[in-house]
């Protein structure tokens, strides 16, 4: 592919994040796999994408869906070996499509070999200096060392070798240890996976967790209420493990460093893509916003004018899919409320999903698009509860139904489950149960249908390729629509307001989410146009 960005490929590639468990299985084991994926690289290249990020694709016991990695140098088995990871990027590669690796430094498996090792050692070792051992506290050392509550439910802390043991720490699920970012040896350690990859081709790193590397080692209670820094979230000193990375990759041809970074603070934000640290972060505000022109527009401008390069994205592996967000009352996301108890109106969902879809990739920047959002697949809302896996249903007691509703494998043809994405010899059913009614969202039923999600999408990425570097500039507009030019000649409408909108003078319809009528602008419809 002709790059004409200057190396910065990233600031206007549109990246298509793959859940490989759940995108193609070869083998029938009901897990997606890295065959899968290699057979479908001419459906991505259709779709139109720059390129994939790969959630981890290590071994790891799957406490939290691949998020704790035993190996980072290494591939799961069930998803395939090294040897066909190589092969994989480099078949992209020849399709036009770069490779972004997911790597996840706050924690690992508790399975990994440092973990074994430390529970292994004594109180005090240099093994157990790579994590966050602490005595409890109490007369009998059995009340953990401080109040951290794990982001999945219960305490951030659990005892080995009970009744005297020590305690660990784990933000996330007790098979999650967090790594102690204030040891050499761990930042040695992450540097040095960082070049394995990129010694491999990868084109970028995809940092998990990225804000909350580093903790107060004092590990003082969490007060709320308090205005001293958070004891580890945002920490000032975690920059410095990104200027080093930065450094790495500088020194690499066309590399991007992605933060995943839930932060409200725009300004705190912004630091993380200062010219010595990351590349880009993740566009939350604007995944979190609600299906509202004023304040779709506030995210907008916020972004334009102090998020970094702006990045885009409507929907991931950790939210409800935008589908079913938009389908109700509520349009907004709420990391910390993940409310199923509102119905879903799925036909007004998807034909928001569609007006959201044209404008998002009619904005200047880079566009995330979550496996099967290009599908219009739904958040799976009803699977039953011996089917979950998400480790948030199970810590808190099913009181937060998780993500494993967006988890859901992809439907590929047929009209039954697996839907292609097992092979027919298949004995086990794949990891997460589909809804039958998947069947009319196959890419095999989607394909070559005009009015589809998935044309939708493949004309958007092909029209988008021709002017994705021009700026925006907002046009006046009634309450409720929003408008734009990208450069010359191109005008983006969006009408989220209830009642038809006129469409400004054009010269040509490029595309619409939603046939017009009548000159009009339907509601929740987006048009690009052509003047
Ligand atoms: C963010 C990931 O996207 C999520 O899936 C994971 O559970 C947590 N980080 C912990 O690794």
């Amino acid at each position: 592919m002709h790059d004409d960005t200057g190396g910065a490929w990233w600031r206007n590639a549109v990246i298509y994040e793959l859940y490989v468990q759940s995108f193609a299985d070869s083998d029938g084991d009901g897990l997606g796999d890295l065959a899968g994926v290699r057979a479908r690289l001419p459906y991505l290249a259709e779709l139109g994408i720059d390129a994939i990020w790969f959630t981890p694709w290590y071994p790891s016991p799957l406490a939290d869906a691949g998020y704790d990695v035993a190996d980072y140098r290494d591939i799961a088995p069930r998803f395939g070996t090294l040897a066909e990871a190589d092969a994989l990027i480099a078949q992209a590669h020849r399709h036009g499509i770069k490779t972004i690796i997911d790597v996840v430094p706050n924690h690992c498996s508790d399975q990994h070999a440092w973990f074994q090792a430390a529970l292994n050692a004594p109180p005090g070792s240099a093994e157990r200096e790579r994590f966050w051992f602490r005595p409890g506290r109490g007369p009998d050392g059995d009340l953990p060392p401080n109040n951290w509550q794990s982001r999945f439910g219960g305490p951030a802390w659990t005892r080995v070798n009970e009744p005297d043991g020590e305690w660990y720490l784990h933000i996330f699920a007790p098979q999650q240890p967090d790594f102690n970012w204030g040891n050499p040896e761990v930042r040695a350690e992450f540097e040095d996976i960082l070049r394995f990859w990129f010694d491999r081709g990868a084109d970028g790193i995809r940092i998990d967790t990225a804000a909350m590397l580093t903790k107060d080692p004092a590990l003082p209670d969490l007060d709320e209420t308090s205005p001293a820094p958070h004891p580890y979230v945002d920490r000032d000193d975690v920059h410095e493990v990104y200027r080093a990375w930065r450094a790495i990759a500088d020194r690499y041809k066309s590399r991007v460093l992605i933060g995943e970074i839930w932060l409200a603070d725009a300004a705190r934000l912004a630091r993380y893509t200062r010219p010595d640290e990351l590349h880009t972060v993740f566009n939350f505000p604007y995944l979190s916003c609600p299906w509202d022109a004023g304040r779709l527009r506030e995210v907008i401008d916020g972004t334009l004018a102090s998020h970094g390069p702006a990045t885009w994205v409507l929907s991931n592996h950790d939210v409800d899919r935008h589908v079913s967000r938009y389908g109700r009352a509520d349009t907004s996301f709420d990391l910390d409320n993940r409310d199923h108890s509102q119905p879903v109106d799925l036909q007004l969902g998807t034909r928001r999903a569609r007006a959201a879809a044209l404008l998002t990739m009619a904005l200047p920047g880079s566009v995330y698009v979550y496996q099967g959002e290009e599908l219009g697949l739904w958040e799976v809302e009803d699977i039953p509860d011996e089917r979950r896996q998400d480790p948030i249903w199970q810590r808190t007691g099913g009181t937060d139904p998780g993500r494993d509703g967006s988890r859901v494998p992809l439907p590929w043809s047929g009209v039954e489950p697996p839907f292609g994405f097992s092979p027919a010899s298949a004995t086990v059913p794949p990891w997460l149960p589909q809804p039958k009614e998947w069947r009319e969202l196959t890419t095999e039923a989607q394909d070559a249908d005009p009015e589809s999600m998935l044309e939708l999408y493949r004309a958007a990425l092909r029209i988008r390729r021709t002017w994705r570097t021009a700026a925006l500039t907002w046009r006046l507009a009634p309450d409720g629509v929003l408008a734009f030019d990208r450069g010359d000649g191109v005008c983006c409408v969006a009408n989220l307001s209830r009642t038809p909108a006129d469409l400004p003078a054009h010269r040509a319809v490029l595309l619409a989410s939603s046939p017009l009528s009548d000159a009009k602008l339907p509601p929740d419809t987006t048009a690009w146009l052509r003047f």
